[in-house]
């Protein structure tokens, strides 16, 4: 039973000591931090534990029990020498000795605490104080802001293809999903909040003694030794023991079972190098050699049980993640021979547009980013007549005409700004251009689709017959009833008027009638 919820799943309204948080300092730019109110690690900042980023230090005193989305100002923090406790040195008497009065006030260091051969001042008990600038925002752990900012131990998977994946595998509350490999864990998060529906131990929480709600859970493998371990710790300091479950082991050999046991799956994403390997595991019953590709691991051995991974009650969806399209063409090729349907190549491509008013004209002075080109006929003669007269003038007369420069007000100035967008209304101005944003972060690689239906034996197909009176189509046009009455259809009857009209033309009178196409019908 997990010990603590997890951030990731519950972040609460604020920040709070001992949970992860996000330090945000731009897009794509954001550090993950388990904020400490004391400096455990020693790190020796007399300010305790400080986030250190390039727009300022960020004790964490500073960033605890804040709303999620705060803005928070960089401190000074001196992360020179000086500005250093001796690393080591006992903090439990320093902080008995110097108790800090508010939550702000910083442990004072004595003269007699600091190293001889560092050059050091006498610190005074201060309180954080803020630096004239540098800011980031504090925003909670989900899984999104953990793939941007997760130490990396291999490619990952990012959003756009993890959201597009998961919606695909039908990964919701309750689904057991299986993940091979787990790499940097980047898709373990996202996968373990999709499918969380309660922690072990509150299956019987749902108001309902009769039915025990499902917990979904995610099963996931790696094979890396270091990559395993680190997984491990993250998921557990994240409070995810319980929703995720990983599995050391080459799933390619060893396959999909869990101490033997079958984890039931119903969702199925492979992000390996060769997934065609590992699908003959993924089986419902024994696979035929055929059907087994080059694995000589494959589970075609049947001197021992075949216990399937899969849950037999419900249809599996996969997906598999490959960069190069011969990867791709050999895992199809498995797919089917193992019976899978619907089988669906997709590429996410995601862009970002970037839309503005682009204005054109000498008039916009120095604003960022505009076209200094003259915007009409009657500007552009404005400032030739302006250039030639200045020209004009020093020929003549000899004179320099003094540069204005300094007289020229920064167009960017408050007074500008708020002119331009008060009286001139800039942000109506100009033509609206949007154009895409060179870069976006996702690994591109090719997405492979496919389900598995559920078993169909013989016996399935007899007691649905039982249960669903089948009702034949009947091929036949004409139907001949008890009492020797002939009954068509329409599409027999137009065709019977037609013969009979034809066989009328050629002079042969038909049978049992005067009227050719008199024929005896009831609508069907
Ligand atoms: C690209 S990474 C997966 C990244 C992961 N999906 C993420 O979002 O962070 C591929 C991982 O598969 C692991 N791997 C490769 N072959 C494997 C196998 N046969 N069994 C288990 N893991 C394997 C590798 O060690 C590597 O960590």
């Amino acid at each position: 039973m997990a010990s603590k919820t997890s951030p990731f799943l519950f972040s609460g309204p604020v920040s709070s000591a001992d949970k992860l948080s996000i330090v945000h300092l731009k897009r794509d730019l954001q550090i993950p931090t388990i904020l400490k109110e004391h400096d455990e690690d020693d790190e020796g900042y007399t300010e305790g534990k400080v986030v250190n980023t390039r727009f300022g230090s960020f004790p964490h005193t500073t960033l605890i029990g804040l709303p999620w989305g705060s803005q928070v100002r960089a401190s000074k923090v001196d992360t020179g020498s000086r500005g250093r406790r001796v690393k080591g040195q006992d903090k439990k008497r320093k902080r008995e000795e110097s108790v800090p009065e508010g939550p702000n006030k910083t442990p004072k260091l004595e003269d007699d605490e600091a190293d001889a051969s560092t050059p050091t001042t006498t610190k005074e008990e201060s309180e954080v104080v803020a630096a004239s600038s540098g800011f980031i925002h504090l925003l909670p752990p989900t899984p999104e802001n953990w793939t941007s900012s997760l130490p990396h131990r291999t490619q990952v998977v990012y959003t756009p293809d993890y959201s597009y994946i998961l919606h695909r595998i039908r990964a919701r509350p309750g689904t057991q999903i299986i993940e091979a490999g787990a790499g940097s864990g980047s898709f373990t998060h996202a996968s373990a909040r999709a499918a969380f529906s309660g922690y072990p131990g509150s299956e019987g929480t749902n108001g309902s003694a009769t039915k025990k709600r499902k917990l979904g859970k995610v099963w996931s493998f790696e094979f890396h030794e270091q990559r395993h371990e680190k997984l491990q710790k993250e998921i557990q300091d994240h409070g995810l023991e319980g929703i995720v479950q990983i599995t050391h082991r080459d799933v390619c050999e060893g396959g999909f079972l869990v101490d033997g046991q079958s984890p039931g799956a119903e969702s199925i994403f492979l992000d390996l190098p060769a997934p065609w390997l590992a699908l003959p595991h993924l089986s419902r019953s024994r696979p035929p050699k055929s059907a087994c590709g080059s694995n000589p691991a494959s589970p075609t051995d049947d001197t021992t049980p075949f216990i399937s991974p899969l849950n037999p009650t419900t249809p599996v969806h996969i997906c598999t993640f490959s960069p190069c399209i011969e990867q791709v063409q050999r895992t199809i090729s498995v797919l089917r021979k193992l019976g899978w349907v619907d089988i669906q190549m997709v590429e996410l491509s995601q862009k970002r547009f970037e839309i503005r008013r682009e204005r054109i004209g000498i008039a916009n002075g120095t604003e960022r980013g505009l076209q200094l080109t003259p915007a009409s006929v009657d500007e552009a003669l404005a400032r030739l007549m302006e250039v030639e007269g200045t020209f004009k003038a020093f020929h003549e007369n000899g004179e320099k005409v003094e540069s204005n420069k300094k007289d020229k007000v920064n167009p960017n100035n408050r007074e500008k700004i708020m002119e331009s967008l008060v009286e001139r209304k800039v942000y109506k101005e100009g033509r609206l251009v949007h154009r895409t944003e060179p870069e976006v972060k996702t690994h591109t690689s090719y997405l492979v689709f496919a389900i598995l239906p559920i078993e169909w034996s013989e016996e399935d197909e007899r007691k649905a017959r039982e249960k669903w009176e089948v009702e034949m189509r009947v091929e036949d046009e004409v139907k001949v009833e008890d009492g020797g009455e002939v009954k068509m259809n329409k599409k027999a009857r137009k065709k019977a008027a037609a013969e009979a009209r034809k066989a009328a033309a050629a002079g042969v009178k038909a049978e049992g009638g005067d009227d050719p196409t008199e024929v005896k019908v009831e609508e069907t």
